[in-house]
């Protein structure tokens, strides 16, 4: 692995989520290996899980991380190439990236997508800029269009409940068949990013490529269709009730609109997802990445049940987080 933006990156995703769930029995079993090492955390954006476990993540490898909220604490940065720069930004990331190339080992970076310039966010202008002159690994701690460490997380989340016997019993096991894990879009009250189905499908459906057995279904409003790069091998529809029979896994997620970049067309109430909605699942376990707009996205009695893992899930963030810095610095 030479960087980690997307699952392209990682040659065997079954083999680094088994390095992810060895780091969760035991965390400080190669607590030595990031020895005089400094991972730079650079954001772009808030955070409150991805940057608490990474951080933590590199503390078990015995790794220095050096936080810098560049939105708050730093300079502005211009990413265009020949900008002339008369205008609000103050370096260029051209000098900055390879001093941030002295400074770390491995840099690993927030930058969200603008909404407003489609090409720029889908050729992940910013976080390839970094790649292009800082001269070291680099980890998207969420980018334009990608969370690759959120969709890792998803993947442990899941293998675990699937192999956990307090999750599933023996004869009527997920485990026992095959999956059926449904992204389902749910209403907010802002235009989000994409990134997390984008990246979520991606994952899931190279998974599957990988050898996988399990059914993938996204559910979606009319005109909420994803980027088609990350959901080839899914199927898409509009009927959420459809979606859900039977589901053994529902991943809830707001996204904006792809086609007319950015914007909120339908958001629609009955979309949240609600206790009754989960009557027709197979007692499905219930995901989200969060943070969560509590009785927008998901119904208080269903993050409250113990049909939600979602505190389990953000916990695995830092075994995740763990995995992909240690394949770095072995490299
Ligand atoms: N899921 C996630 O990335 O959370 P934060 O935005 O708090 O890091």
């Amino acid at each position: 692995m030479q960087n980690f933006i997307s699952v392209h990156d990682v040659a065997d995703i079954e083999a680094l989520l088994r390095s992810a769930l060895a780091y969760k029995a035991d965390p400080l079993k190669d607590r030595s290996l990031g020895a005089y090492k400094r991972v730079g955390m650079l954001f772009l954006n808030p955070s409150m899980r991805t940057r608490l476990s990474t951080q933590i993540a590199a503390q078990n490898l015995g790794a220095e991380a050096i936080v810098f909220n560049v939105d708050k604490e730093g300079w502005a940065l211009e990413f265009e190439e020949e900008a002339i720069m008369s205008g609000n930004t103050v370096e260029h990331v051209k000098d900055a990236a390879p001093i941030m190339g002295r400074y770390f080992d491995i840099l690993c970076i927030r930058t969200f997508p603008s909404l407003k310039n489609k090409a720029d966010d889908y050729s992940e202008l910013y976080i390839r800029q970094f790649i292009k002159y800082s001269g070291i690994p680099v980890v998207s701690l969420e980018s334009a269009t990608l969370h690759p460490l959120q969709s890792l997380t998803d993947l442990i989340t899941i293998t675990e409940s699937l192999e956990s016997p307090a999750d599933s019993g023996p004869a009527s096991s997920p485990a026992a068949r095959r999956p059926r894990i449904v992204l389902t879009w749910a209403p907010h009250v802002k235009a989000l990013p994409q990134c997390v189905a984008n990246s979520f499908s991606q994952w899931i459906t190279a998974w599957a490529r990988a050898g996988k057995p399990l059914d993938f279904v996204i559910a979606h409003p009319e005109d909420y269709e994803l980027d088609e790069q990350f959901t080839n091998g899914a199927t898409i529809t509009h009927d959420q009730d459809a979606a859900l029979k039977d589901a053994d896994f529902v991943y809830v997620k707001n996204w904006s609109t792809y086609k007319d970049y950015g914007k909120i067309y339908c958001n629609d109430p009955e979309w949240m997802l609600t206790s009754e909605k989960l009557k027709n699942t197979r007692s499905a376990k219930v995901m989200h990445c969060l943070p969560v707009r509590r009785n927008v996205e998901l119904s208080d009695e269903v993050l409250d049940s113990g049909a939600s893992i979602v505190t389990r899930e953000a916990g695995n963030r830092v075994w995740a987080a763990q995995a992909v810095l240690a394949g770095l610095l072995k490299r």
